[in-house]
């Protein structure tokens, strides 16, 4: 482990040499009024950056030296700040929006413990991660989240009816400082049911109490798993899946911390219809992940008829990223896709307005993983302030074209190959656009072409994308 750290660190030194800061991430953030403020500015360059910004709102503060925003805003508003990086080699900056008032304002990006720890997570893998999202830049690009899934909770409530954590938790509060420390977010797990998925106790009768448990323990984001409830309520009728979600809501919207919420219930009664009425920020929108390519395809196709539903502040979640060191029990292993298979995977994600969750072992990450995951130009189709999901705009045997309006007043078209051969196309533009292409950047290249007769060319491996920002 200590190795592949220090090869990381390294790597990252290389990168950043010699280069001029560069802002990325979104250009807006949300939180509410009179709650913890935490946003680390995503940022690249030679090391020392100082930062500053101008317009802050009252109650927000930035040190300089790390670009974490902290602080709590009292007042309403879309505040209009920019922000300066500067290094020895040259500054960047950012109109950035900080608006208070609404949270998750484009999808959460960070890590989650369990599609490589499982049941087995401990407080060292949390800490682990935290780590290795600073260490190796990761945080730089908007890596934020570190959240842990089912598994830290104890057998048995305290006599209080208090939730506690597990032996493999010493200490919830240090835990969550020490991430928050960092810039990071801190999230947890829990199921509206007696019993999680993994069969650790759930929430049921104790909602109030443990919102009140998260508050002390700084949580930023729940993740919320229907498990047990559904095998309790008479049958998975819509109203009686709805009424622990709404119950929960209500808890988290009178807490003193912004708590993302996560509706984990697989998809079930068309959650998409519904999921931002009962104060969902995201909802899962199918079953379990897994590394295989079977799964990638199953859980894409399933998000053909889904953008509608997107918008800032409340997202479709096909389920957590499978790149790099995954597995469930004891059998982690580097991930099954083949690179242009994991290449489709985050490219598919990112233009779905997916929450970014990886979901491997921070600390054996290699290369390939990293140069996806900091592919700025990919996470930024994701971050984009409009929120407007990737849509199918044709599909023609295994070659499918996807659409995804960014706020510019510009798109991406992603090509994505669900054949067995590889793919030449040529694809006419005016069927995404009545206004003339001028020029496209391939994403993944970042090969910039000029567009002629309005047609675009592209060459798609098998399982693999081709996606380009047309202009
Ligand atoms: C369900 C969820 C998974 C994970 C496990 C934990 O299967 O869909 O994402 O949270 O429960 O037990």
């Amino acid at each position: 482990m200590k190795a592949a750290n220090t090869l990381l660190v390294l790597l990252l030194a290389i990168a950043c040499f010699g280069q001029k800061p560069e802002i990325h991430g979104p250009d807006i953030y949300g939180a509410k009024p009179n709650r913890p403020f935490l946003f680390k500015i995503p940022a690249t360059g030679a090391l020392p950056i100082s930062y500053e910004i101008y317009g802050l709102p009252d109650g927000l503060q930035v040190d300089k030296s790390t670009g974490i925003i902290s602080g709590s805003c009292p007042n309403i508003g879309i505040y209009q700040t920019i922000v300066l990086a500067k290094n020895s080699l040259g500054a960047d900056t950012l109109f950035f929006d900080i608006h208070i008032g609404n949270v998750a304002l484009t999808p959460p990006m960070g890590w989650n413990s369990w599609n490589v720890f499982g049941l087995r997570v401990t407080d060292k893998d949390i800490r682990n991660a935290a780590d290795v999202i600073v260490s190796s830049g990761l945080i730089n690009h908007g890596w934020t989240y570190i959240n842990i899934d089912d598994g830290w909770e104890s057998a048995e409530r305290l006599p209080n009816g208090e939730i506690a954590a597990n032996d493999k938790f010493p200490d919830m509060v240090a835990l969550s400082d020490y991430i928050h420390s960092k810039g990071l977010k801190f999230g947890i797990y829990s199921s509206p049911g007696p019993k999680t998925c993994g069969g650790y106790l759930g929430s049921l009768d104790h909602e109030e109490q443990d919102i009140k448990t998260y508050e002390k323990w700084g949580v930023d984001y729940l993740k919320y798993d229907l498990c047990s409830y559904a095998w309790q309520t008479k049958g998975l009728k819509k109203e009686a899946i709805q009424a622990p979600y709404i119950l929960m809501n209500k808890f988290i919207q009178n807490s003193n911390r912004d708590i993302i919420y996560s509706l984990c219930q697989y998809g079930l009664a068309n959650v998409w219809e519904w999921g931002a009425s009962v104060g969902g920020n995201s909802w899962r929108t199918t079953g379990d992940i897994v590394d295989t390519w079977a799964s990638v395809q199953r859980l894409l196709n399933k998000q053909k008829k889904l953008a509608p539903y997107a918008q800032p502040g409340h997202w479709n979640d096909p389920d957590m990223l499978v790149l790099g060191v995954v597995g469930w029990n004891d059998d982690s292993r580097k991930c099954r896709l083949t690179e242009d298979e994991q290449r489709l995977h985050f490219t598919m994600w990112s233009m779905l307005s997916s929450p970014l969750l990886l979901g491997c072992d921070l600390t054996k990450i290699d290369p390939f993983t990293m140069s996806l995951i900091t592919n700025d130009d990919i996470i930024a189709l994701n971050q984009d302030r409009l929120g407007k999901q990737a849509v199918l705009l044709e599909e023609k045997g295994k070659i499918q074209v996807w659409k995804k309006e960014l706020a510019d007043g510009s798109f991406a078209l992603a090509f994505c190959n669900l054949g067995k051969k590889g793919k030449f196309t040529t694809y006419d533009l005016a069927k995404a656009t009545t206004k003339a292409c001028k020029t496209t950047k391939d994403l993944w290249t970042a090969l910039k072409t000029d567009v002629r007769d309005n047609k675009l060319t592209v060459a798609i491996p098998t399982h693999g994308v081709v996606v380009v920002k047309v202009k």
